[in-house]
């Protein structure tokens, strides 16, 4: 195992990967009098699927870089191997992968049980309800329609939010009550998002919850799109910006593997797969706007699953 990035200032409050130490001067007392107790059969079951689940998602990684290389070209859009840079867009790497993204993602999503994590922060949505980035609609299930009032999903990408739309048909009978509606915005701009009232009159759309999975990773400016997400929420102490995320890992070894190979991922992908997210929220501009709530981190740290709030005046 590589060495432990400290670099970030923010520790996860909580991790299932994390494991309590155990003091080697301390024998527990054993409740049957001292005879040997058999191992317990849970926890070897729950470590060894954690470390099946770690081990194949290095291996995926290690596997999709290699495929990146070898048969990447084919995605490409840019026929030469110049450095990705700030300028890179990314808005014909998405329309060319739309119509297939699901059938190439969904194996991986499976194997790494990002399904469970997709229901559980999703299951937190209520009231008015943003979510930005929605691609191909991968949350659509999660929804609960009694705990909401309105679901605006927006892309900035035409190919992946038809392929939303077209998926919604699947899924419309689940939001009976929920106000729909789709619109293709850049998450850097979702802050001004607008609606009309009953006079006719424009104003600017606030939600109560801000949905973002995966889509920090994918956008040019991941700092403007945070404070875009929290300027977007109702300025309430109730308000919640659930984010579900891929970037840095807690160790070196896989990070260097992640900075090798990201401007062929970057093509392939649109996604910038190394980016330090928990960096992100020690930013001033970024602090300014938003605190973090709870924080749970896996696979070996790169996947974050984050719920924030905005900082209202009261905060
Ligand atoms: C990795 S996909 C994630 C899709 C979906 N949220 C999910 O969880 O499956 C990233 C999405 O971000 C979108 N995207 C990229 N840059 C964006 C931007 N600046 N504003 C809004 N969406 C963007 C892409 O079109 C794509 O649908």
């Amino acid at each position: 195992m590589g060495k432990k990035n400290n670099a970030s200032g923010f520790r996860p409050k909580a991790s299932p990967i994390k494991y309590n130490r155990v003091s080697p001067t301390t024998t527990p007392p054993t409740p049957n009098g001292g005879a040997k107790s058999s191992p317990r059969l849970m926890p070897i079951l729950i470590g060894g699927g954690l470390l099946y689940i770690t081990a194949t998602y290095v291996s995926m990684s290690v596997f999709k870089s290699k495929s990146d290389t070898t048969t990447g070209r084919t995605h490409d859009h840019s026929s030469h191997d110049t450095p990705v840079d700030g300028n890179f867009d990314t808005a014909p790497v998405w329309e060319k992968i739309a119509k297939d993204y699901d059938k190439e993602i969904d194996w991986d999503e499976f194997v790494m049980g990002i399904g469970l994590m997709r229901r559980w922060l999703i299951g937190q949505a209520k009231g008015d309800v943003l979510e930005v980035s929605t691609g191909t609609g991968r949350n659509f299930k999660y929804y609960k329609d009694d705990q909401l009032s309105s679901a605006t999903f927006t892309d900035r990408n035409e190919g992946m939010l038809t392929q939303a739309k077209s998926k919604f048909a699947e899924y419309a009978g689940q939001f009976k009550k929920t106000f729909v509606e789709f619109k293709q915005a850049n998450v850097d701009h979702v802050h001004t998002l607008t609606k009309e009232d009953n006079n006719g009159r424009r104003h600017q759309q606030q939600f109560d919850t801000v949905v973002d999975t995966f889509g920090l990773c994918s956008c040019k400016d991941p700092e403007q799109a945070l404070i875009s997400l929290a300027d977007a929420c109702k300025p309430s102490e109730e308000s919640r910006i659930l984010l579900l995320e891929h970037g840095r890992s807690h160790y070196d070894w896989l990070n260097r593997i992640l900075d090798t190979n990201v401007d062929k991922h970057v093509r392939r992908w649109g996604c910038w797969w190394n980016r330090d997210l928990m960096e992100l929220f020690e930013r001033e501009k970024v602090k300014e706007k938003l605190e973090i709530v709870k924080v749970y981190r896996w696979h070996l740290g790169t996947t974050c699953y984050i719920v924030a709030k905005p900082k209202t005046s009261s905060s």
